[in-house]
Order: C-alpha cells, then structure tokens, then sequence
C-alpha cells in the first residue's frame, strides 16, 4: 500500500539549474520558484552557497533570495551549504533551512566537495551545529548511494555508514542520492531495510532518484510502500550533477504527480500550473523536458 499523502521535496532550481549550460538570470530564477509555490510544491530548494567558481550557474544565491523576499524563506525554502563560509552567506540572506551533501563513495566526495569522506564530514560537523543554533532545519543529503562512476556499484554498509554518520550530526532528514540514475528497485528495498535496521526510519528518509535509466518511478514507488513520504523530484525532469558524468536529470515531478494522481495519494500540486511552469522554464532553457508525462499532455 501507498501513503494517504506523500511531501514532494521540488529541486528543480538547484539540482535543476545547477547542471544547464545556460546561465539563467536571477530574476527568472526567483520567478520560477515562484511559479513553482504557486503550483502547489510546498518544499521548494532554492539554491546552493557553494564556490562559485564550482557553480557558476548558481553563483548568484544571494541576489536570488534577495529577489524573493519573504518567499524564499522558512523552514520549507532549503538552500544547499557545504561549509561554514556557505553557511554565512546563506545566514546573511535569512534562509531557514540548510542542506549539507555528503557522499557514500572516496572518489566523489574529492570530485565533488574536493575532501575525502572524513575530510567532508569533519566540514560539515560545524555547519550543522551552528545552523541548529540559529534554529534552521537540516537536510543532509548522501549522493552515490547505489552506483559511482569510478567505482561501480556501492556496498549497503558503506552507504549505511555514511548516512549515520551525517545523521549523527544532528540532521533531521537524509536524502538517499542515486546521483547518476542506476538504482533499481531490488537495491533501494535493500538499503532501506538496512538503514531501519540501523535506527534511521522511513520518517527521517527522503528519495532522490535521478532517471537515467528511466527507473526513478518505479523506485521511488518500492520506496513509497516501505514507509517514505518524501520525493525528491524537478519540475519537467531538469537536473543533473557537473562533477558527476552521466548525472542526467531528476525523476520529473510531473511524472510523480501524475502517478500519485491515479493511485490517489495526495500532493497538493496542480499538475496543469506545474506543465505551464516547466513549458515556460524550458523556452528559457532553449530545449524540451525530457519527461514523458510533460511530452504527452503539453500540446505542441
Ligand atoms: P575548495 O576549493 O576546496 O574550498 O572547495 P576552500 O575551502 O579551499 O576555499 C577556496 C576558496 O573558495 C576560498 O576563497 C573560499 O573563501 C572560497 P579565497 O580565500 O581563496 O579567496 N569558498 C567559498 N566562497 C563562497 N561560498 C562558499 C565557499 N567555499 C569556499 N561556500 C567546496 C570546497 C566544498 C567549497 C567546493 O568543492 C564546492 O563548492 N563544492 C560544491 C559542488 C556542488 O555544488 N555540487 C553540486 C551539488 S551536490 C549534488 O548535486 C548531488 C545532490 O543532488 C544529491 C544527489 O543527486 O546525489 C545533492
Ligand atoms: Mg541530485
């Protein structure tokens, strides 16, 4: 069986504009995000205060949320902080909620956060510290949970051990990363079995499924009947990661509401203002949406 209701945690402007060639103005950002509350998306990512030199694209985070005013803060507008400098801009701002990313595997966290996994850890042990002091909510996100680039498939336990580690630090979510798509429904069943087994439930989980292999859905449904309420997806599929080759883009969230839609199960998105959302986002993008569900109910 499926939840009643399901928390739809939207990345299309992060994850989204992160990996686009197109560097999009601020402006359009902030009216995206915009558009994107209004169509119901509750959780909304925002943005990331990484080095803007890693990220060009999102380089402008400030002037974003400055854009945004009132909207782009609380507890439901995350912003994604590696380190005490990101976590400074981000306070600066007003944000209300941060995300740390760590990574299951040695060789993307140098690739990614140029750390190794202690390394990275030990940087985020502060910034979640002090953004619980502020009284910030705190996502912590672990990328490569199911297969790496470099090193192929990921053992459970080194996820596992990953994961409780960021959880240790006091993080009130954990956001399973299938950064590069090649997770399988057999594989998510098992390393949420295990992650129970180690005390981290279903209710402090959230699924990040990117669709290279177009297995996102159905992966994110295994994770559904075990207990998840939390998706993570990208309005018309944006998404991807550029220090992750073959990162493609994230489960769409159109494809989940429309899922979510006939099984019943509650969103709160209207589907029709999401497609006029994506439709108008991919004109600034200059390229279609590569979801099914966009391709079939946009007209032409
Ligand atoms: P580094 O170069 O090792 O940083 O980068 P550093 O500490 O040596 O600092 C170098 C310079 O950068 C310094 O400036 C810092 O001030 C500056 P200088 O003193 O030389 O003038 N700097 C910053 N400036 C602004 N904001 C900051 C910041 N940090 C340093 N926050 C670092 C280390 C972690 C910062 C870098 O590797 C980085 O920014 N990485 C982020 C990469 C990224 O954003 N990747 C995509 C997001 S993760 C993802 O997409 C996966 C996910 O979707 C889940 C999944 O799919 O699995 C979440
Ligand atoms: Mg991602």
């Amino acid at each position: 069986t499926l939840p009643p209701e399901i928390t739809i945690y939207e990345v299309g402007a992060r994850d989204g504009l992160q990996n686009e060639k197109a560097v999009v103005p601020a402006a359009v950002k902030a009216e995206f995000i915009r558009r994107l509350a209004a169509a119901g998306l509750a959780t909304v990512e925002t943005t990331s205060f990484v080095n803007p030199q890693w990220v060009p694209q999102l380089a402008d985070a400030s002037e974003v949320l400055e854009l945004l005013g009132d909207e782009g803060l609380g507890p439901r507008r995350p912003v994604l902080v590696p380190n005490e400098r990101g976590l400074d801009r981000a306070l600066e701002a007003g944000v209300g909620a941060v995300a740390i990313f760590g990574s299951a595997t040695e060789s993307f966290a140098r690739k990614n956060l140029n750390r190794s996994v202690d390394e990275s850890i030990a940087m985020f042990a502060p910034v979640v510290e002090r953004a619980q002091g502020a009284g910030l909510w705190v996502r912590a996100y672990v990328s490569m949970c199911f297969g790496d680039p470099w090193e192929g498939p990921v053992p459970v336990d080194q996820v596992v051990s990953v994961a409780e580690r960021l959880m240790d630090l006091g993080c009130d979510q954990l956001s399973l990363g299938d950064t590069i798509g090649v997770a399988t429904s057999g594989h998510v069943a098992r390393l949420l079995d295990a992650l129970h087994d180690r005390g981290i439930g279903v209710d402090r989980i959230g699924v990040h499924f990117h669709d290279t292999y177009g297995q996102a859905l159905s992966n994110t449904l295994v994770a559904l009947r075990r207990g998840v309420t939390v998706v993570d997806s990208s309005a018309g599929g944006l998404g991807g990661c550029p220090y992750a080759e073959s990162a493609t883009g994230n489960l769409a969230t159109e494809d989940l509401v429309w899922a979510m839609a006939g099984a019943g199960v509650r969103t709160g998105v209207d589907l029709e203002a999401l497609l006029g959302t994506s439709a108008w986002m991919a004109q600034h993008l200059g390229r279609p949406s590569p979801s099914a569900v966009v391709r079939a109910l946009t007209p032409a």
